[in-house]
């Protein structure tokens, strides 16, 4: 066995692990990315949980079958006739998976073109030696090589209900979620967070009846209130059922699908009869297999890697960045702590803010939101002003025809300086945008107000939502 030396190790290539490696890298780093992670012929697929059975193919997936409700429900009022509409399963899951393998691909091109050094393996820990780090790597390749600095992103795992072991054929984690042969008649979710309303979503729209139960009394708890009842009363309306207070009792599978014995807000016990069932109750940070113990990397209750403000872990040179240590698990949240940590290596300043990180959820009416909602304003006792603004008077959204939804601005009541902001509606995720901007700079509701904004466009309804901060609407 060889044993090569680097500057910066990267374990895992992840959205934090591989652009952590990218940004060391055009740092001048000598720097090495490992990860595991195998495609179908057991060849190479960095990108993570993000790319493989994530953000990545869950968005193809949403956008599949959007189109296929579209067709189906939205057409007919632009005057579009459609006869046998139908839904290949088998060439949707295969184009999802074509997008998979080219970002996959992207990366290996990203990799090659920064000079980062890939092994296909799994990284661990082997011992401290002056040199720095010894990681062994096993796998596809099998190698020893010591790393100055060492960066984990080892992500994170789907966390399974006590008793009910994901099977991926009945019992579904977000991977087996991703690649349903065909349409089930009945779907059943248990949890409905990110991954429940999505996956929830791409299913029903496509045909499936769909029920997800959720253990906590309101729905979307973390979105901010007015915003999650805009939310469910939408999904409501789609056909999707929401319980909501409900405590699962028993999971079982049979040849005919899954049973789930659960009591309802109510305490009565009920059953819910389903051919396929989805558990997206969260996610465990994943350390399997790094070793950790063979350098005394210390881990907290939960199984991530305790890290201070800056993802330093408790041992010199070793840092830790997204699913694997505290924070949202969000991509973008482990892209920027991975080029932050990257340019702590160079002694540079690195900054992750975490109170301006976008969070998106993908369904229709898209989600999305930055900053403090208005339940945690109230909390914490501060004096603030709030101004919606509905896409019902927005005349790009009449004209695309998506008019569910609100933008929602919250204000200092003496500053204005914005403190959140809240979308329900078409377009969310890209129209969150501009309030990320505008919070990193500290705007206030009234800079928003005053900037002028291209008509028409649902943007609009964003200037007019600062606008009404100060109560006046224009077109309102
Ligand atoms: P990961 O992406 O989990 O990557 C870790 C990598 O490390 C993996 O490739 C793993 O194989 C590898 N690895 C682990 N241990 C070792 C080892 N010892 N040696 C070598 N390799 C190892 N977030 C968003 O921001 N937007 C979304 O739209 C979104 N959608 C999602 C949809 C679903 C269904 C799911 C499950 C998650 C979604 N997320 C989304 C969350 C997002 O995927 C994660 O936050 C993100 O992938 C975390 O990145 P990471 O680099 O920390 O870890
Ligand atoms: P989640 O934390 O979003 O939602 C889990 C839900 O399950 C919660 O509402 C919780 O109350 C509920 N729950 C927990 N235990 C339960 C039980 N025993 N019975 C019934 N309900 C129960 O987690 P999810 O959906 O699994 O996703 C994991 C993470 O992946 C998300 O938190 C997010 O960080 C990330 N993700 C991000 C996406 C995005 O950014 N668009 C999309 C999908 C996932």
């Amino acid at each position: 066995m060889s044993s090569k030396q680097f500057d910066v190790i990267v374990i895992g290539g992840g959205p934090g692990g591989y652009i952590a490696a990218i940004r060391a890298a055009q740092l001048g780093f000598a720097t090495a990315c490992i990860d595991e992670w195998k495609n179908e012929k057991g060849g190479p697929a960095p990108g993570g949980t993000c790319t493989n059975v994530g953000c990545i193919p869950s968005k193809a997936l949403l956008q599949s079958s959007e189109h296929f409700d579209h067709a189906g429900h939205a057409f007919a009022d632009h005057g579009i006739g459609l006869k046998d509409l139908s839904i290949d399963v088998t060439k949707m899951l295969g184009r999802k998976d074509t997008v998979v393998k080219q970002n996959n691909d992207g990366i290996l091109y990203l990799f090659k073109k920064n000079k980062v050094t890939f092994f296909h393996g799994r990284g661990s820990f082997a011992r401290t030696t002056e040199a720095g780090y010894e990681i062994k790597v096993t796998g596809t390749a099998e190698e020893v090589i010591v790393g100055k600095h060492v960066i984990v992103a080892t992500g994170s795992n789907p966390r399974a209900l006590p008793g009910a072991p994901f099977d991926e054929q009945s019992i579904l984690s977000n991977d087996g979620a991703l690649r349903i042969p065909a349409v089930p008649k009945k779907l059943g979710l248990i949890g409905a967070g990110v991954i429940g309303l999505e996956m929830g979503s791409v299913w029903r729209r496509l045909g499936a009846e769909v029920t997800v139960l959720e253990a906590l009394p309101a729905f979307l708890g973390a979105v901010d209130e007015q915003i999650a009842k805009e939310a469910q009363k939408a999904f409501v309306k789609q056909g999707l059922k929401i319980e909501l207070g409900v405590k699962i009792a028993e999971v079982k599978t049979s040849k005919k699908g899954v049973s789930v014995a659960y009591a309802n807000a109510k305490g009565e016990p009920q059953t819910l009869e389903v051919d396929k069932l989805i558990v997206s109750i969260g996610r465990v940070p994943n350390t399997n297999g790094l070793n950790a113990e063979a350098v005394g990397l210390k881990l907290d209750e939960r199984g991530a890697i305790v890290v201070d403000d800056d993802c330093r872990t408790n041992l010199p040179r070793v840092w830790a960045v997204g699913d694997v240590v505290r924070g949202p698990m969000l991509a973008h949240k482990a892209e920027e702590e991975g080029v932050a940590v990257a340019e702590r290596i160079a002694g540079q300043h690195g900054h992750v803010n975490f109170n301006t990180i976008p969070w998106v959820i993908y369904t229709s009416p898209e989600i999305a939101w930055v900053g403090q909602t208005e339940q945690q304003l109230k909390a914490a006792g501060r004096a603030y002003k709030a101004g919606t603004f509905p896409f019902m008077a927005n005349g790009r959204a009449r004209a695309l025809g998506d008019t569910t939804g609100m933008v929602k601005f919250l204000a200092d009541a003496k500053t204005d300086e914005i403190l959140g902001v809240h979308i329900v509606g078409p377009m969310a995720s890209e129209l969150i945008a501009e309030a990320v901007v505008a919070m990193e700079f500290k705007a206030s509701s009234e800079d928003i107000a005053r900037i002028c904004h291209a008509h028409p466009s649902l943007s609009e309804a964003t200037k007019e939502a600062a606008l009404a901060v100060d109560k006046r609407t224009l077109n309102f």
